[in-house]
Protein backbone atom coordinates (compact mmCIF):
# COMPACT_ATOMS: atom_id res chain seq x y z
CA UNK A 1 0.00 0.00 0.00
CA UNK A 2 1.25 3.74 -0.89
CA UNK A 3 0.44 6.71 0.57
CA UNK A 4 1.83 10.00 -0.72
CA UNK A 5 1.42 13.57 1.35
CA UNK A 6 1.70 16.25 -1.27
CA UNK A 7 2.83 19.68 -1.09
CA UNK A 8 3.39 19.96 3.22
CA UNK A 9 5.68 21.79 5.00
CA UNK A 10 7.56 18.96 6.19
CA UNK A 11 8.88 19.61 9.61
CA UNK A 12 11.56 17.15 10.64
CA UNK A 13 14.20 18.22 13.09
CA UNK A 14 15.61 14.55 13.49
CA UNK A 15 16.89 15.45 9.97
CA UNK A 16 16.87 19.54 10.18
CA UNK A 17 14.09 19.45 7.71
CA UNK A 18 11.89 21.92 7.23
CA UNK A 19 10.80 22.94 3.44
CA UNK A 20 7.80 22.36 1.48
CA UNK A 21 8.11 18.93 0.41
CA UNK A 22 6.19 15.20 -1.03
CA UNK A 23 6.30 12.22 1.82
CA UNK A 24 5.74 8.66 0.03
CA UNK A 25 4.79 5.98 2.59
CA UNK A 26 4.90 2.41 1.36
CA UNK A 27 4.57 -0.85 3.46
CA UNK A 28 4.17 1.09 6.31
CA UNK A 29 7.49 3.24 5.91
CA UNK A 30 8.71 6.21 5.03
CA UNK A 31 9.91 5.36 1.70
CA UNK A 32 11.22 8.88 0.24
CA UNK A 33 11.08 13.01 0.55
CA UNK A 34 11.94 14.77 -2.11
CA UNK A 35 10.65 18.18 -3.86
CA UNK A 36 7.96 16.32 -6.78
CA UNK A 37 7.32 13.00 -6.09
CA UNK A 38 5.08 11.02 -8.97
CA UNK A 39 3.62 7.75 -7.49
CA UNK A 40 0.30 7.33 -9.75
CA UNK A 41 -0.65 3.77 -7.69
CA UNK A 42 -0.29 6.00 -4.32
CA UNK A 43 -3.62 7.13 -2.68
CA UNK A 44 -2.76 10.77 -2.33
CA UNK A 45 -3.25 13.08 0.47
CA UNK A 46 -3.00 16.94 -0.22
CA UNK A 47 -1.01 18.57 2.34
CA UNK A 48 -0.84 22.28 0.89
CA UNK A 49 -0.72 24.71 3.35
CA UNK A 50 -0.54 22.29 6.06
CA UNK A 51 2.17 21.03 8.48
CA UNK A 52 3.41 17.22 8.07
CA UNK A 53 5.73 16.00 10.81
CA UNK A 54 6.99 13.06 12.59
CA UNK A 55 3.59 11.65 14.52
CA UNK A 56 3.43 13.26 18.05
CA UNK A 57 4.80 11.31 21.42
CA UNK A 58 3.57 11.44 24.66
CA UNK A 59 5.48 9.51 27.21
CA UNK A 60 3.29 10.19 30.15
CA UNK A 61 -0.31 9.36 29.98
CA UNK A 62 -2.47 7.36 32.68
CA UNK A 63 -5.41 4.98 30.87
CA UNK A 64 -6.32 3.78 33.81
CA UNK A 65 -7.08 -0.01 32.37
CA UNK A 66 -6.66 -2.34 34.01
CA UNK A 67 -8.59 -1.36 37.40
CA UNK A 68 -10.05 2.07 36.59
CA UNK A 69 -11.41 1.13 33.22
CA UNK A 70 -14.57 3.66 34.32
CA UNK A 71 -12.32 6.69 34.19
CA UNK A 72 -10.70 5.58 30.40
CA UNK A 73 -9.91 2.83 28.68
CA UNK A 74 -6.98 1.80 26.55
CA UNK A 75 -9.41 2.06 23.73
CA UNK A 76 -11.19 5.41 24.61
CA UNK A 77 -7.64 6.68 25.65
CA UNK A 78 -5.67 5.84 22.52
CA UNK A 79 -8.92 7.49 20.74
CA UNK A 80 -8.24 10.54 22.37
CA UNK A 81 -4.49 10.12 21.41
CA UNK A 82 -5.06 9.65 17.81
CA UNK A 83 -7.39 12.26 17.70
CA UNK A 84 -5.05 14.71 19.47
CA UNK A 85 -2.23 13.82 16.83
CA UNK A 86 -0.33 11.23 18.58
CA UNK A 87 0.92 7.96 17.20
CA UNK A 88 2.27 6.82 20.80
CA UNK A 89 2.17 7.33 24.61
CA UNK A 90 3.81 5.48 27.35
CA UNK A 91 1.16 4.86 30.18
CA UNK A 92 1.75 4.68 33.84
CA UNK A 93 1.88 1.85 35.94
CA UNK A 94 -0.51 2.89 38.51
CA UNK A 95 -3.50 0.46 37.72
CA UNK A 96 -5.20 -1.83 39.41
CA UNK A 97 -3.12 -4.31 39.69
CA UNK A 98 -0.27 -2.29 39.40
CA UNK A 99 2.16 -2.59 36.56
CA UNK A 100 4.79 -4.43 38.67
CA UNK A 101 4.97 -7.72 36.63
CA UNK A 102 5.16 -9.36 33.08
CA UNK A 103 1.40 -10.25 33.00
CA UNK A 104 0.24 -6.89 33.47
CA UNK A 105 2.89 -5.38 30.63
CA UNK A 106 1.39 -8.07 28.53
CA UNK A 107 -2.00 -7.52 28.89
CA UNK A 108 -1.65 -3.66 28.12
CA UNK A 109 0.34 -4.31 25.13
CA UNK A 110 -2.53 -7.16 24.01
CA UNK A 111 -5.01 -4.77 24.23
CA UNK A 112 -3.44 -1.91 22.81
CA UNK A 113 -2.46 -4.21 19.95
CA UNK A 114 -6.15 -5.44 19.46
CA UNK A 115 -7.32 -1.53 19.43
CA UNK A 116 -4.18 -0.77 16.87
CA UNK A 117 -4.66 2.65 16.69
CA UNK A 118 -1.57 4.43 18.34
CA UNK A 119 1.88 2.63 20.01
CA UNK A 120 1.66 1.89 23.38
CA UNK A 121 4.57 1.95 25.31
CA UNK A 122 3.95 0.19 28.96
CA UNK A 123 5.76 2.07 32.21
CA UNK A 124 6.59 -0.34 34.49
CA UNK A 125 6.53 0.36 38.48
CA UNK A 126 9.72 1.02 40.05
CA UNK A 127 8.43 -0.90 43.45
CA UNK A 128 6.12 -3.77 44.11
CA UNK A 129 2.31 -1.57 44.62
CA UNK A 130 3.79 1.73 44.52
CA UNK A 131 5.09 1.23 48.08
CA UNK A 132 8.39 2.19 47.64
CA UNK A 133 9.92 -0.91 49.71
CA UNK A 134 10.35 -3.79 47.41
CA UNK A 135 11.94 -3.23 44.07
CA UNK A 136 9.95 -4.28 41.35
CA UNK A 137 11.50 -7.17 38.78
CA UNK A 138 13.11 -4.89 36.77
CA UNK A 139 14.68 -7.80 34.30
CA UNK A 140 11.27 -9.48 33.62
CA UNK A 141 9.51 -6.27 33.16
CA UNK A 142 12.46 -4.85 30.51
CA UNK A 143 12.23 -8.57 28.85
CA UNK A 144 8.27 -7.93 28.83
CA UNK A 145 8.20 -4.43 27.15
CA UNK A 146 8.46 -1.66 29.43
CA UNK A 147 10.15 1.73 28.21
CA UNK A 148 10.96 2.85 31.95
CA UNK A 149 10.33 2.58 35.42
CA UNK A 150 8.34 5.16 37.89
CA UNK A 151 6.13 4.87 41.00
CA UNK A 152 4.26 8.13 39.14
CA UNK A 153 1.26 9.50 41.42
CA UNK A 154 3.82 8.30 44.35
CA UNK A 155 7.53 10.20 45.11
CA UNK A 156 9.99 7.25 45.99
CA UNK A 157 10.83 8.47 49.29
CA UNK A 158 13.74 6.24 50.79
CA UNK A 159 16.76 7.36 49.16
CA UNK A 160 18.73 4.46 49.78
CA UNK A 161 15.39 2.74 47.59
CA UNK A 162 16.08 4.91 44.59
CA UNK A 163 19.63 4.43 44.30
CA UNK A 164 19.49 0.59 44.09
CA UNK A 165 16.59 1.04 41.53
CA UNK A 166 18.75 3.56 39.95
CA UNK A 167 21.59 0.89 39.67
CA UNK A 168 19.30 -2.10 38.41
CA UNK A 169 17.12 0.13 36.05
CA UNK A 170 21.21 1.25 34.49
CA UNK A 171 21.93 -2.26 33.98
CA UNK A 172 19.33 -2.90 32.31
CA UNK A 173 19.11 0.34 30.30
CA UNK A 174 15.70 1.85 31.43
CA UNK A 175 15.25 5.38 32.85
CA UNK A 176 13.72 6.24 36.25
CA UNK A 177 10.62 8.66 35.91
CA UNK A 178 10.76 10.82 38.92
CA UNK A 179 7.24 11.84 40.54
CA UNK A 180 9.21 14.25 42.53
CA UNK A 181 6.80 15.76 45.37
CA UNK A 182 7.91 15.25 49.30
CA UNK A 183 4.48 14.74 50.50
CA UNK A 184 5.27 15.29 54.13
CA UNK A 185 5.99 18.86 53.22
CA UNK A 186 2.67 19.27 50.81
CA UNK A 187 1.18 17.93 53.94
CA UNK A 188 -3.02 18.33 53.70
CA UNK A 189 -2.03 20.52 50.58
CA UNK A 190 -4.11 21.00 47.22
CA UNK A 191 -3.49 23.66 45.33
CA UNK A 192 -0.58 26.09 45.12
CA UNK A 193 0.83 27.78 48.31
CA UNK A 194 0.92 31.81 48.21
CA UNK A 195 -1.35 34.39 47.56
CA UNK A 196 -4.46 32.60 46.16
CA UNK A 197 -4.22 29.61 48.90
CA UNK A 198 -4.90 32.30 51.45
CA UNK A 199 -7.20 34.24 49.81
CA UNK A 200 -9.03 30.56 49.27
CA UNK A 201 -8.38 29.40 52.74
CA UNK A 202 -7.51 26.15 50.86
CA UNK A 203 -4.10 24.19 52.31
CA UNK A 204 -0.93 24.47 49.90
CA UNK A 205 1.80 22.72 48.52
CA UNK A 206 4.83 25.09 48.25
CA UNK A 207 7.59 25.01 45.53
CA UNK A 208 10.02 23.53 47.59
CA UNK A 209 7.99 19.93 48.07
CA UNK A 210 9.03 19.54 44.55
CA UNK A 211 12.17 20.90 44.26
CA UNK A 212 13.85 19.08 47.75
CA UNK A 213 12.87 16.19 45.83
CA UNK A 214 14.82 17.09 42.15
CA UNK A 215 17.38 18.44 44.13
CA UNK A 216 17.56 14.20 45.71
CA UNK A 217 16.81 12.95 43.05
CA UNK A 218 20.15 14.30 41.04
CA UNK A 219 21.82 14.01 43.24
CA UNK A 220 21.18 10.22 43.47
CA UNK A 221 21.40 10.44 39.26
CA UNK A 222 24.92 11.83 39.76
CA UNK A 223 26.26 8.77 42.33
CA UNK A 224 24.99 6.12 40.15
CA UNK A 225 25.61 7.81 36.83
CA UNK A 226 21.62 5.85 36.28
CA UNK A 227 19.45 8.10 33.93
CA UNK A 228 16.60 10.11 35.92
CA UNK A 229 13.77 11.76 34.22
CA UNK A 230 11.79 14.31 35.81
CA UNK A 231 8.47 14.48 35.23
CA UNK A 232 5.50 17.22 34.88
CA UNK A 233 8.29 19.93 35.95
CA UNK A 234 6.68 22.51 37.54
CA UNK A 235 8.47 25.29 39.50
CA UNK A 236 11.41 27.95 38.64
CA UNK A 237 13.32 26.13 41.14
CA UNK A 238 13.05 22.86 39.39
CA UNK A 239 14.26 24.77 36.32
CA UNK A 240 16.94 26.12 37.56
CA UNK A 241 18.32 22.63 39.27
CA UNK A 242 17.45 20.92 36.53
CA UNK A 243 19.84 22.88 34.04
CA UNK A 244 22.68 23.30 36.55
CA UNK A 245 22.69 19.38 36.92
CA UNK A 246 22.87 19.46 32.84
CA UNK A 247 25.53 21.14 32.88
CA UNK A 248 27.43 19.06 35.38
CA UNK A 249 26.60 16.28 32.98
CA UNK A 250 24.40 14.36 35.32
CA UNK A 251 22.19 11.72 33.07
CA UNK A 252 19.12 13.84 33.85
CA UNK A 253 16.07 14.60 31.05
CA UNK A 254 12.79 16.53 32.59
CA UNK A 255 9.26 17.29 30.91
CA UNK A 256 6.47 19.89 31.99
CA UNK A 257 2.93 19.79 30.60
CA UNK A 258 0.88 22.45 29.11
CA UNK A 259 -0.61 23.20 31.89
CA UNK A 260 2.46 24.51 33.55
CA UNK A 261 3.09 27.22 30.82
CA UNK A 262 -0.54 28.44 29.98
CA UNK A 263 -2.48 28.03 33.60
CA UNK A 264 -1.76 29.81 36.89
CA UNK A 265 -3.10 28.91 40.39
CA UNK A 266 -5.73 32.08 39.26
CA UNK A 267 -7.10 28.69 37.30
CA UNK A 268 -8.67 26.95 40.71
CA UNK A 269 -9.66 30.69 41.82
CA UNK A 270 -13.38 29.47 41.28
CA UNK A 271 -12.43 26.67 43.03
CA UNK A 272 -12.41 24.55 39.26
CA UNK A 273 -11.58 20.80 40.50
CA UNK A 274 -10.63 20.53 37.14
CA UNK A 275 -7.84 22.68 37.41
CA UNK A 276 -6.37 20.48 40.33
CA UNK A 277 -3.44 18.31 39.72
CA UNK A 278 -0.37 17.03 40.93
CA UNK A 279 1.88 19.14 41.46
CA UNK A 280 -0.61 22.19 41.71
CA UNK A 281 -0.48 25.36 39.05
CA UNK A 282 1.56 27.61 40.13
CA UNK A 283 2.56 31.08 39.68
CA UNK A 284 3.33 33.75 36.25
CA UNK A 285 6.93 33.57 36.94
CA UNK A 286 6.85 29.84 37.06
CA UNK A 287 5.33 29.97 33.72
CA UNK A 288 8.36 32.19 32.74
CA UNK A 289 10.74 29.92 33.99
CA UNK A 290 9.31 26.86 32.32
CA UNK A 291 9.36 29.04 28.90
CA UNK A 292 12.78 29.64 29.35
CA UNK A 293 13.34 26.17 30.45
CA UNK A 294 12.18 24.62 27.40
CA UNK A 295 13.56 27.51 25.05
CA UNK A 296 17.44 26.87 25.91
CA UNK A 297 16.38 22.87 25.92
CA UNK A 298 16.78 22.18 30.02
CA UNK A 299 13.21 20.73 29.81
CA UNK A 300 13.56 18.32 26.82
CA UNK A 301 10.25 17.44 26.04
CA UNK A 302 6.28 17.95 26.34
CA UNK A 303 4.13 15.38 28.09
CA UNK A 304 0.59 15.63 29.00
CA UNK A 305 -0.17 13.76 32.11
CA UNK A 306 -3.10 12.99 30.58
CA UNK A 307 -5.08 11.92 34.22
CA UNK A 308 -8.50 11.19 33.81
CA UNK A 309 -11.68 11.08 36.03
CA UNK A 310 -14.79 9.99 36.00
CA UNK A 311 -17.01 13.10 36.29
CA UNK A 312 -18.73 12.47 39.24
CA UNK A 313 -15.42 11.99 41.01
CA UNK A 314 -14.68 15.55 40.17
CA UNK A 315 -18.28 16.94 41.13
CA UNK A 316 -17.37 16.98 44.98
CA UNK A 317 -15.03 20.06 46.68
CA UNK A 318 -12.37 21.02 45.78
CA UNK A 319 -10.52 19.18 48.77
CA UNK A 320 -11.87 16.03 48.30
CA UNK A 321 -11.63 15.79 44.63
CA UNK A 322 -8.80 13.48 42.90
CA UNK A 323 -6.30 15.43 41.24
CA UNK A 324 -5.47 15.68 37.44
CA UNK A 325 -6.89 16.56 34.24
CA UNK A 326 -6.38 15.25 30.67
CA UNK A 327 -4.68 16.57 27.76
CA UNK A 328 -4.53 14.46 25.03
CA UNK A 329 -6.63 16.31 22.90
CA UNK A 330 -5.61 19.65 23.65
CA UNK A 331 -1.90 19.70 24.12
CA UNK A 332 -1.25 20.35 20.65
CA UNK A 333 -3.42 23.84 20.30
CA UNK A 334 -1.88 24.84 23.77
CA UNK A 335 1.58 24.14 23.38
CA UNK A 336 1.23 25.73 19.54
CA UNK A 337 0.75 28.98 22.02
CA UNK A 338 4.49 28.44 22.54
CA UNK A 339 4.82 29.01 18.83
CA UNK A 340 2.46 31.83 18.49
CA UNK A 341 4.15 33.78 22.03
CA UNK A 342 7.59 33.41 19.73
CA UNK A 343 8.94 30.81 22.55
CA UNK A 344 9.36 28.12 20.24
CA UNK A 345 10.00 27.45 16.36
CA UNK A 346 7.62 25.16 14.75
CA UNK A 347 10.28 22.45 14.88
CA UNK A 348 11.92 23.27 18.29
CA UNK A 349 7.91 22.35 19.35
CA UNK A 350 7.97 19.15 16.69
CA UNK A 351 11.32 18.46 18.59
CA UNK A 352 10.00 18.39 22.42
CA UNK A 353 6.69 16.48 21.31
CA UNK A 354 8.06 13.82 18.45
CA UNK A 355 11.78 13.83 18.19
CA UNK A 356 12.96 13.96 21.75
CA UNK A 357 10.39 11.30 23.04
CA UNK A 358 11.31 9.24 21.32
CA UNK A 359 15.33 9.57 21.47
CA UNK A 360 15.20 10.05 25.23
CA UNK A 361 12.49 6.65 25.75
CA UNK A 362 14.22 4.79 22.80
CA UNK A 363 10.79 4.21 20.69
CA UNK A 364 9.88 3.92 17.29
CA UNK A 365 9.34 6.99 15.44
CA UNK A 366 10.02 10.20 15.72
CA UNK A 367 11.80 10.63 12.73
CA UNK A 368 10.31 10.91 8.66
CA UNK A 369 13.96 9.31 7.41
CA UNK A 370 13.39 6.86 4.97
CA UNK A 371 13.45 3.66 6.60
CA UNK A 372 11.86 4.78 9.92
CA UNK A 373 8.29 3.37 10.29
CA UNK A 374 5.40 5.73 8.65
CA UNK A 375 4.02 7.39 11.60
CA UNK A 376 2.63 10.97 10.66
CA UNK A 377 0.66 13.54 12.17
CA UNK A 378 -0.48 16.39 9.41
CA UNK A 379 -1.44 19.38 11.40
CA UNK A 380 -3.67 21.99 10.29
CA UNK A 381 -2.26 25.53 12.05
CA UNK A 382 -4.48 27.80 10.64
CA UNK A 383 -7.83 25.98 12.08
CA UNK A 384 -9.44 27.78 15.01
CA UNK A 385 -11.82 26.30 16.85
CA UNK A 386 -13.25 25.99 20.50
CA UNK A 387 -12.70 23.50 22.56
CA UNK A 388 -15.47 21.44 23.73
CA UNK A 389 -14.98 18.73 26.21
CA UNK A 390 -18.02 17.12 25.54
CA UNK A 391 -16.88 16.14 21.51
CA UNK A 392 -13.41 14.26 23.20
CA UNK A 393 -12.95 10.63 22.88
CA UNK A 394 -11.22 10.73 25.91
CA UNK A 395 -14.27 9.10 28.63
CA UNK A 396 -13.23 11.80 30.86
CA UNK A 397 -14.03 15.37 30.92
CA UNK A 398 -11.70 16.89 33.58
CA UNK A 399 -10.21 19.52 31.31
CA UNK A 400 -9.42 22.85 32.19
CA UNK A 401 -9.57 24.16 29.04
CA UNK A 402 -13.36 23.97 27.73
CA UNK A 403 -14.34 26.89 26.03
CA UNK A 404 -10.78 28.06 25.00
CA UNK A 405 -10.47 29.64 21.49
CA UNK A 406 -7.10 28.08 20.17
CA UNK A 407 -5.47 27.43 16.24
CA UNK A 408 -3.55 24.75 15.41
CA UNK A 409 -5.45 21.11 14.99
CA UNK A 410 -4.35 17.51 13.82
CA UNK A 411 -6.67 16.56 10.84
CA UNK A 412 -4.72 13.19 9.72
CA UNK A 413 -2.44 10.84 12.16
CA UNK A 414 -0.55 7.78 10.29
CA UNK A 415 0.15 5.14 12.03
CA UNK A 416 2.93 2.76 9.95
CA UNK A 417 1.42 4.24 6.52
CA UNK A 418 -2.40 3.43 7.54
CA UNK A 419 -5.08 6.63 8.44
CA UNK A 420 -6.08 6.02 11.76
CA UNK A 421 -7.79 9.50 12.45
CA UNK A 422 -8.78 12.26 9.84
CA UNK A 423 -10.70 15.55 10.12
CA UNK A 424 -12.77 14.22 12.99
CA UNK A 425 -13.48 10.39 12.76
CA UNK A 426 -11.28 7.56 14.28
CA UNK A 427 -10.31 5.03 10.89
CA UNK A 428 -10.54 1.25 11.88
CA UNK A 429 -7.20 -0.05 10.25
CA UNK A 430 -7.50 -2.45 7.36
CA UNK A 431 -4.92 -4.50 8.55
O1 LIG B 1 -2.54 14.99 39.10
C1 LIG B 1 -2.05 13.88 38.96
N1 LIG B 1 -2.83 12.83 38.68
N2 LIG B 1 -0.73 13.73 39.10
C2 LIG B 1 -0.15 12.51 39.12
O2 LIG B 1 1.05 12.44 39.25
C3 LIG B 1 -0.99 11.29 39.03
C4 LIG B 1 -2.24 11.57 38.31
C5 LIG B 1 -3.26 10.47 38.42
O3 LIG B 1 -2.90 9.29 38.31
O4 LIG B 1 -4.45 10.79 38.55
Amino acid sequence: MKLLIKSGRVIDPSQNLDAILDVLIEDGVIKDIQGNIEAADAQKIDAQGKIVCPGLIDVHVHLREPGFEYKETIETGLRAAVAGGFTAVCCMANTNPVNDNQEVTRYLLKRAEEVGLARLYPIGAVSKGLKGEELAPIGELKEAGVVALSDDGQPIYDSGFLRRALEYAKYFGLPIISHAEDKKMARDGVMNEGRMSTLLGLPGIPAVAEEIMVFRDIKIAALTGGHIHIAHVSTAGSVELIREAKKKGIRITAETCPHYFSLTEEAVRDFNTNAKVSPPLRTDADIQAIKQGLKDGTIDLIATDHAPHHPLEKETTFEDAPSGLIGLETSLPISLKLVEEGVLTWPELIDKMSCKPAQIFGLKGGSLKPGTVADVTIIDPELTYQIDANSFFSKARNCPFNGWKVKGRAVITILGGEIVYQHGEIKPRTI
